[in-house]
């Protein structure tokens, strides 16, 4: 196969950030991808309706004539059934950042204890929660030992829409399994680096990223459940951009800007393993099943063809910037 035309590909976990990166990154996204999840950890969290009102329309006044559907979510905190009320068919979900665990995220759940009132109620409510699933232990062990909260989270509350976000290891793709209402989103760098990359010749700040890359027999579990369009499973490529000079910096920022290279290099990817028949599944179909949404009609064929990706978009370095990928969106 030469060509494939994917039906509304969605970006399922997408940091847009705001003002005049939100004006260079949102345009990126939108041309490629029929919506996204957006995430909520701007300087100040998006907690409440006014700063989500605001923040529908500063993506739509970047986004312009783009068909593109922000799915927005809520920074979690404790929240009443009323405040929720007033939101809940502006947002897709509620996203949970364990206190201090990553950019912006001090303002974010202390306690599970005491979370359990608003956990109650988003269950009740039927919002999926989002989790940014680590712990505050060693860095390569974070996610792991958070799996025993995602395992008091899902069984506590049956009915809850889960989401592991951006899960990086073979412990997290098994666990999957463990719990009916437990899905996942997949990074397209995860499904690519390990350690190594990051760590293990000079150190790679643009693939600098939390969780941080894993070793190869993680890459490799995660490899398979998306070859494979695992029906738990979703996109969602955590493209989280930052100025070149907080990425190229002795306090490196982590995040990976992949928006505008992920199409094309799951393309390749997917191609290369045999499985591009399964892309649209991963890309689209799944989310579109688990999230129960309908996204806008859109369609975006790739090619086999050798694109360069670019040095830079304006002042951030997208992922794998100045290597060749063999696929590219046909305009
Ligand atoms: O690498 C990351 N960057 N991981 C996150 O969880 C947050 C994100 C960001 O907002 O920069
Ligand atoms: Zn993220």
């Amino acid at each position: 196969m030469t060509r494939i035309t994917l039906s509304s590909p969605l970006d399922m976990h997408l940091h847009l950030r705001e003002g005049a990166m939100l004006k260079l990154v949102a345009p990126l996204s939108a041309k490629m991808f029929a919506g996204a999840v957006i995430m909520p950890n701007l300087v100040l969290p998006v907690d409440n309706r006014e700063k989500l009102e605001k923040y529908i329309l500063e993506i739509k006044n970047a986004v312009g004539n783009e068909i593109f559907m922000p799915y927005m979510t809520l920074f979690f905190r404790g929240y009443s059934e009323m405040e929720l009320a007033k939101v809940k068919y502006d947002i897709i979900g509620v996203k949970l950042y364990p206190a201090g665990i990553t950019t912006n995220s001090e303002n974010g759940m202390q306690s599970l204890k005491k979370s359990e009132k608003t956990l109650s109620i988003l269950q009740e409510m039927e919002i999926p929660l989002l989790v940014h699933g680590e712990s505050g232990g060693f860095v390569l062990d974070r996610e792991k030992d958070f799996l025993s909260t995602y395992n008091k989270l899902a069984r506590k509350f049956p009915r809850l829409k889960i989401i592991m976000e951006h899960i990086t290891t073979r412990e997290a793709v098994k666990f999957l399994d463990k719990h009916e209402n437990l899905y996942a989103t997949i990074t397209l760098h995860h499904l690519l680096i390990t350690l190594d990359d990051v760590a293990g010749g000079l150190l790679a700040p643009h693939l600098f990223c939390k969780p941080i890359a894993k070793r190869p027999e993680d890459r490799d579990a995660l490899l398979e459940a998306a070859l494979n369009a695992h029906p738990k499973v979703m996109f969602g490529s955590d493209s989280a951009p930052h100025p070149i000079h907080k990425k190229e910096s002795s306090g490196c920022a982590a995040g990976i800007f992949s928006a505008p290279v992920s199409l094309p290099m799951l393309a390749e990817l997917f191609a290369k393993h045999g499985a591009l028949d399964n892309l649209q599944t991963f890309i689209s179909d799944n989310a579109r099943k688990i999230y129960k949404i309908t996204p806008p009609a859109k369609t975006i064929t790739l090619e086999k063809r050798t694109w360069r990706i670019p040095e830079n978009y304006g002042y951030v370095v997208p992922f794998m910037a100045e290597t060749s990928v063999s696929w590219g969106i046909v305009k």
